[in-house]
């Protein structure tokens, strides 16, 4: 959409004259929008301004350009950061969108994350993302901001940052990889690396498929091709109604991507000019279309801590989405897309059995259609102006309402003494499903250290009914959380054939990963008051996913006095977590000391709408 340009700028001896007085020491200098907001503090705003255009001036922009309306891209490429190798190729195509609209787009880097290259976990920078790309939109002068990131943790950084930053922003993701094959067998990160690493542990793939599966798990560039928390975060954000339907989906490599990347650009005008910023446009309800989307696409558990990341940064909505929604959403909600690890497709099938487009209008009867989206329309007129028709091809991708994968709940909340403040589990992922239904005594792992010693001990006294626990990973026992939650079945029942036990860990998962696993139980096994860290071996656990509980079987007093032995030890233990979390220095000692729990969020406190604020 052509913006209307303020005043034009006058031309003299071949030097053309800025406009609006920008130099008339008379006049109070117009500011607000464009080059003249947010201006550097020097006590005289005029001269700021006549600074900051020496300075950008440098790089060849006319007063002409320098009128428009000034929209970021935010540049996450990085050479460590495979799932953003197409970002160069966004921009270009995002600034065309820009500058065909009237707009003046500029990009500027902010940290970039990829699963892989980011120790201890990209969990634990996700914070740091989100305060980067909060005080950089806040900092330049911008007038809305197109948001690249793709890889897990970069797209709720972006909207966590860009809800803070409340200046315009439009998400845009790299968008998923495709999927490779090995011996006419179709593969994709990161599902698939998982069970045929479990294959290789149990002897059933050697050393030299091993080798050859490595070669095309991820054969081009883009995020995780299945159901990961990649794929999860993309298909959610378009159901808070941040980008074009399609743009969840379309492959990082394909011509489509970059038509959506030139349309964001397009709309990034607009939306600048209508000033629709983040906290204006989202309500109560698209996060309830958000939660009902990641319940029927079976997505990751990690988006459960992101959205309430996410929606804790909203001063108007804070506190009113809670874990329970979760659970009270999926008991209303099949699971409809047959997408691994809930299922057995790919990411390029979704897209091409009509994606979010599709699977909105199927959700129809569950969605809140009144939501406002980021072109100022309702999701209802979105899906009007966009009818979808549905052949025989993608139906079986994304199934009917009458036809689901899974009936209802394929993420679960439960809660019970061993988890008071909750936790997750993927009960659509599970292998096992007499297991959403089990008791069977403890085999209690310290940490992750801890687990890599012992789990394939041939003596760990251990059955396939044993329930393995794993405390220490918590957003402050083990910053970051880190996805250790699908705990490896011990090599000794995995080579009987056992490929599913019931795992519970104060930690995250892979949202590619499945089985039988509850996550994030909160508070977690460092708090010294926690029962989950109290567990020991063979105390009995029940779980009992159809009444929500999760409960440690044991005597309220035999448990209120290991907390407070326990409570004596955790204290007195200097170079403990609990106690070296106020020790440490640098952006560690930070996470470590104002990290909430999993059930908020995992930010941190002073950076929630509830904590403090600007003044
Ligand atoms: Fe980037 Fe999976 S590693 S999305």
């Amino acid at each position: 959409m052509e913006e209307p340009k303020e005043s034009q700028p006058s031309v003299s001896n071949g030097v053309k004259k800025p406009a609006n007085n920008d130099y008339d020491l008379t006049q109070p200098l117009q500011t607000g929008t464009g080059l003249r907001s947010g201006l550097t503090s020097y006590g005289d705003a005029h001269f700021s301004l006549f600074l900051r255009k020496v300075f950008i001036k440098a790089l060849g922009y006319s007063e002409d350009s320098l009128s428009r309306p000034i929209i970021g891209i935010i540049n996450t490429y990085s050479a460590l950061n495979p799932c953003h190798a197409n970002v160069p190729q966004l921009i270009e195509a995002v600034k065309r969108g820009v500058q065909l609209s009237g707009g003046l787009a500029v990009e500027f880097p902010t940290i970039s994350l990829h699963e892989s290259f980011s120790s201890p976990t990209s969990m634990f920078l996700r914070n740091l993302m989100s305060m980067d790309t909060e005080e950089m939109i806040k900092a330049q002068p911008l007038d809305a901001v197109v948001m690249i990131g793709g890889c897990d943790k970069t797209v709720p950084a972006q909207l966590m940052g860009g809800i803070s930053a409340n200046k315009p922003v439009l998400p845009l993701v790299t968008g998923p990889m495709m999927p490779g094959s090995y011996r006419g067998k179709r593969l994709g990160a990161c599902t698939d690396c998982r069970n045929n690493w479990a294959a290789f542990r149990a002897g059933t793939l050697d050393v030299e498929d091993i080798g050859a599966l490595n070669e095309e798990l991820a054969p081009t560039a883009g995020t995780c091709g299945v159901m990961g928390t990649a794929s999860t975060m993309a298909c959610v954000t378009a159901a808070l109604g941040f980008m074009p339907l399609r743009g969840a989906s379309a492959p990082a490599v394909s011509s489509a991507r970059l038509r959506i990347a030139e349309e964001t650009g397009t709309n990034a005008v607009s939306v600048a000019a209508a000033k629709r910023t983040p906290q204006e446009m989202l309500c109560k309800e698209s996060f309830l279309n958000a939660i009902t989307v990641l319940q029927a696409i079976g997505g990751s558990t990690n988006a459960v801590v992101h959205l309430m990341a996410i929606v804790n940064r909203h001063p108007k909505l804070s506190g009113e989405i809670t874990l329970q929604t979760f659970d009270d959403i999926g008991r209303e909600t099949p699971l409809l897309v047959d997408l691994k690890p809930s299922g057995d497709n790919y990411m390029t099938d979704f897209h091409n059995a009509g994606g979010m487009l599709g699977l909105l209008h199927t959700l129809k009867p569950l969605l809140h259609l009144e939501a406002i989206t980021i072109t100022g329309q309702t999701l209802g007129q979105v899906l009007d102006a966009n009818p979808f028709r549905t052949f025989q091809f993608s139906s079986e991708i994304i199934r009917p309402l009458t036809n689901p994968l899974y009936p209802s709940s394929s993420l679960v909340v439960l809660s019970g003494n061993l988890s008071p403040n909750g936790c997750v589990m993927k009960a659509s992922a599970s292998k096992d499903r007499h297991l959403l239904s089990h008791s069977g005594p403890a085999v209690v792992f310290k940490n992750s250290t801890d687990l890599a010693l012992r789990i394939d001990d041939p003596d760990l006294p251990v059955t396939k009914d044993s329930i393995l626990v794993l405390q220490g990973i918590g957003p402050i026992g083990n910053p970051g959380m880190p996805e250790a939650g699908m705990i490896p079945i011990p090599r000794k029942l995995s080579s009987q054939g056992v490929t599913d036990m019931l795992r519970i860990s104060d930690g995250r998962m892979s949202g590619t990963a499945g089985g039988t696993i509850v996550l994030h139980v909160s508070p977690e096994s460092v708090v010294p008051e926690s029962v989950f860290g109290v567990v020991k071996d063979g105390d009995w656990i029940s779980c009992d996913v159809e009444k929500r509980s999760l409960r440690l079987d044991v005597s309220e007093e035999e448990i209120a006095r290991r907390i407070g032995e326990r409570k004596r030890v955790v204290e007195g233990d200097e170079k403990g977590a609990w106690k070296m979390r106020r020790a440490r220095r640098g952006y560690r000692g930070l996470y470590e000391r104002c990290v909430n729990q999993a059930e908020e969020g995992a930010d941190f406190d002073f950076l929630t709408a509830a904590g403090p604020g600007d003044e």
